[in-house]
């Protein structure tokens, strides 16, 4: 029941009618009881500021940021986490008490996923990532975390866009290398225990391409992350399976970043069992 005391959560974006947080929020909060509700906002972005200092005035107790505010955020709030300021994008927004923090949760989804789903307490020491978008940035963050990797291979087809990732991540240039992501580096994706796909390459509605170039990269016993939900399964993954490798698509990324922001704001951990479930009933097999 909503009442006087019901707390206000939501996420702001640009498009925003198609976000699949509400159902996944909302389920949880409902699994667990809580007096609250989470809702979808759509900002222009003209109105960003004016969003922001909404948010203090209402009292609204916890937003979500996505596309295209998690970069333009950073200025109207009071405080940046660590991770959120060397991803350099917010996707998680605290209010307490009327003071404004940003969060990026998005490397924890990552990494959360891999070890719970994908099986890996220890990453391996070489990691493959193709893509240097937003998704990449924020994953390459996750990555550099765990001491166990020692090196990380990002691919991207603009190679100087991997370039800077790799410039703002590890200055030093002590275990990132970059390259092109082209047929040439096969032997080195072989070598990987771990390949992660941040690129767009596969998603609807681009569904049946891969963006590895050339066959034979993929072998037994590899760990494919390709973030992509829709569709749940790529021809990545299936390229990945067909290898005997182990193939994780991008819903327990998504689930993991929207659990580890139920937690921010409410101090509870939610029911990811519950959350996952409405997110498999909304991505599996629909494609639209
Ligand atoms: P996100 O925030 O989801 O990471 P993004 O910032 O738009 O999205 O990044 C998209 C990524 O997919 C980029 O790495 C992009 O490569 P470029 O940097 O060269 O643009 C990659 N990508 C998109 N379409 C691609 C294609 N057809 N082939 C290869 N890479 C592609």
């Amino acid at each position: 029941m909503i009442s006087g005391k019901t707390q206000v959560l939501g996420v702001i974006g640009h498009p925003v009618e198609h976000t699949f947080s509400p159902v996944m929020h909302n389920a949880a909060l409902k699994a667990m009881g809580m007096n609250s509700v989470y809702l979808a906002f759509h900002v222009l972005p003209e109105f960003l500021r004016e969003a922001v200092a909404g948010m203090r005035a209402l009292q609204v107790r916890g937003l979500n940021v996505t596309v295209p505010h998690k970069l333009g955020v950073v200025e109207w709030l009071d405080e940046i986490s660590a991770e959120a300021r060397a991803i350099g994008a917010v996707n998680t927004i605290d209010n307490r008490d009327g003071r404004l923090k940003g969060y990026n949760t998005d490397a924890f989804g990552a990494m959360e996923s891999l070890r719970r789903q994908g099986g890996l307490e220890e990453l391996p020491p070489l990691v493959v990532l193709l893509g240097a978008g937003g998704a990449a940035r924020a994953i390459l963050y996750g990555l550099l975390q765990q001491n166990e990797v020692e090196e990380i291979l990002v691919l991207n087809r603009t190679v100087e866009k991997a370039e800077g990732l790799a410039r703002d991540l590890d200055p030093g240039g002590r275990r990132v290398r970059v390259g092109a992501l082209e047929p040439g580096q096969q032997a080195r994706i072989r070598d990987a225990g771990l390949l992660i796909n941040s690129t767009s390459v596969g998603m609807h509605p681009h569904e049946g391409v891969s963006p590895l170039v050339g066959r034979g990269s993929l072998r037994a016993g590899m760990v494919v992350l390709d973030i992509v939900y829709n569709p749940l399964r790529t021809r990545l993954m299936e390229e990945a399976e067909a290898a005997k490798g182990r193939a994780l698509n991008g819903l327990g990324m998504l689930v993991y970043q929207g659990a580890r922001s139920f937690e921010i704001w409410t101090g509870k951990k939610p029911p990811v069992e519950v959350m996952m479930e409405v997110a498999l009933q909304r991505f599996g097999g629909m494609v639209e």
